[in-house]
């Protein structure tokens, strides 16, 4: 029988095997309690591709539930209401989604059906909206349905809210909206925020508060649907694990995996601590480092040699890694040696600024490819050119300049 790997470098972690994040933790737990007492928090969550955003929503959403108890050993007993959004998701089907989920979540207490179908009737009269008709009217349109759906979402919330029986038995609501940076503009996503949480207020509802995560991005989505939504938010930034919490996230996988095989596993601190070492941090190389570990390892003890080979091996962790995220910034979107050659150069430097002629005199073409190169790159965003001084580039991330990197160190 074949081992089963308890590494999910695919997944969002599990509770069992959630690593840091101590503070941020710490921070929505003070808005979930907010929320509860009638002082409700909004947090904007961002953070570069496999930082851990929608492993942090997932726990906060646990918790929020009541699954598991909060840091000080109350269960919560929120609503919640998870979205992700993608390119097509525009204001109507999003709200049309709210209602579906609000009544599969809050359908199963039988005194609040009817109340339900009575308060959200408004969803079954939004008309997908004529193309045809001029821009003010259909923004009129919106603001209705705007309006509507706030109206609802208030009521529901105070009906279902309290102690008293099973219909008013709940702490409120918590909307996550994750991978908001994939937003189009018909989301109107920061207006809607806006729009809303400022409704909710006249309609003396208390009780709901609002998670966004999304890539750096979602920010300037959100100023552009709506200058001032940024500001309804309190803000985190989700960086990289530190060492100590990179070997948590490794032991508790290991005991997790001895948990459900017949067969022990066991992890040197040079294997350990290679992973943590290569992973600069990034929870999913950690995930990713360590399954690969895990499988290519044949004799219960995983090594420095296990790590190397799992790793660096074809359709080993970098190989996934790349799949996973960053293939097609760096093969579909770049078809040249030359480009790549340059994004290796900047890549030693992470994703600090790096002078043009620093990337120059380490090329080994011609001058003008580098310009081209440059130029190319920054338009399609790969990198960034520093605004306050000329000639200068970095990566946009650092996870994508570690895996150029690690990907350039196998080629060798
Ligand atoms: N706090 C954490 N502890 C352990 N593993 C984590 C943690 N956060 C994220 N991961 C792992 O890292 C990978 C990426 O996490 P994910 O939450 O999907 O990131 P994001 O949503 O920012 O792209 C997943 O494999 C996940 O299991
Ligand atoms: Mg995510």
């Amino acid at each position: 029988m074949p081992k089963i790997n308890p590494f999910k470098p695919n997944h969002t972690v599990p509770p069992g095997m959630f690593a840091g994040r101590i503070e941020e933790i710490r921070e929505l737990e003070k808005g979930l309690w907010q929320t509860k007492n009638g002082f409700p928090n909004n947090y904007l969550i961002t953070g570069e591709r496999g930082i851990g955003k929608s492993s942090l929503i997932q726990l906060i959403k646990y918790i929020a539930q009541g699954d598991i108890e909060n840091s000080y050993g109350k269960k919560l007993d929120f609503v919640t209401v998870q979205l992700v959004i993608s390119d097509r998701t525009d204001l109507i089907s999003s709200v049309k989604l709210i209602d579906r989920i609000l009544k599969r979540e809050l359908g199963k207490i039988e005194k609040v059906k009817s109340f339900l179908d009575s308060t959200w009737e408004f969803v079954q009269r939004i008309k997908i909206m004529d193309s045809g008709i001029d821009s003010a009217k259909q923004n009129s349109e919106l603001d209705i349905i705007i309006d509507d759906f706030a109206y609802s979402l208030a009521q529901t919330c105070k009906r279902i809210i309290g102690k008293q029986d099973e219909a008013k038995c709940k702490d409120g609501i918590i909307f996550f909206i994750d991978e908001a940076d994939n937003a189009c503009e018909n989301l109107h996503l920061g207006y809607l925020v806006k729009a809303v949480t400022e409704l909710l207020v006249q309609h003396e509802c208390n009780n709901i508060m609002f998670v966004v995560a999304g890539l750096p991005v979602v920010i300037e989505k959100l100023s552009n649907s709506h200058p001032s939504s940024i500001r309804i938010f309190n803000h985190l930034i989700i960086k990289e694990l530190s060492p100590e919490d990179r070997q948590r996230v490794v032991e508790s996988g290991i005991k997790e995996g001895n948990k459900i095989n017949e067969e022990i596993t066991t992890i040197t601190s040079k294997g350990k601590n290679l992973i943590s070492t290569l992973s600069e941090g990034y929870p999913h190389f950690i995930q990713q480092f360590a399954y690969s570990a895990f499988d290519f390892n044949s004799d219960g003890e995983i090594n420095e040699d296990d790590v190397t080979g799992g790793a660096f091996g074809k359709g080993g962790a970098l190989d996934e890694i790349g799949t996973r995220y960053y293939h097609s910034a760096y093969n579909e979107q770049i078809k040249s040696d030359d480009y790549r050659e340059v994004l290796s150069i900047m890549a030693d430097s992470m994703n600090s600024w790096i002078k043009k002629s620093d990337i120059v005199q380490k090329f080994s073409g011609a001058d003008h490819t580098v310009t081209d190169a440059l130029k190319a790159l920054t338009s399609r965003k790969i990198i960034l050119k520093n605004p306050s001084k000329r000639g200068e580039y970095r990566l946009q991330q650092r996870g994508f300049a570690l895996w150029i990197k690690l990907f350039g160190a196998r080629k060798k």
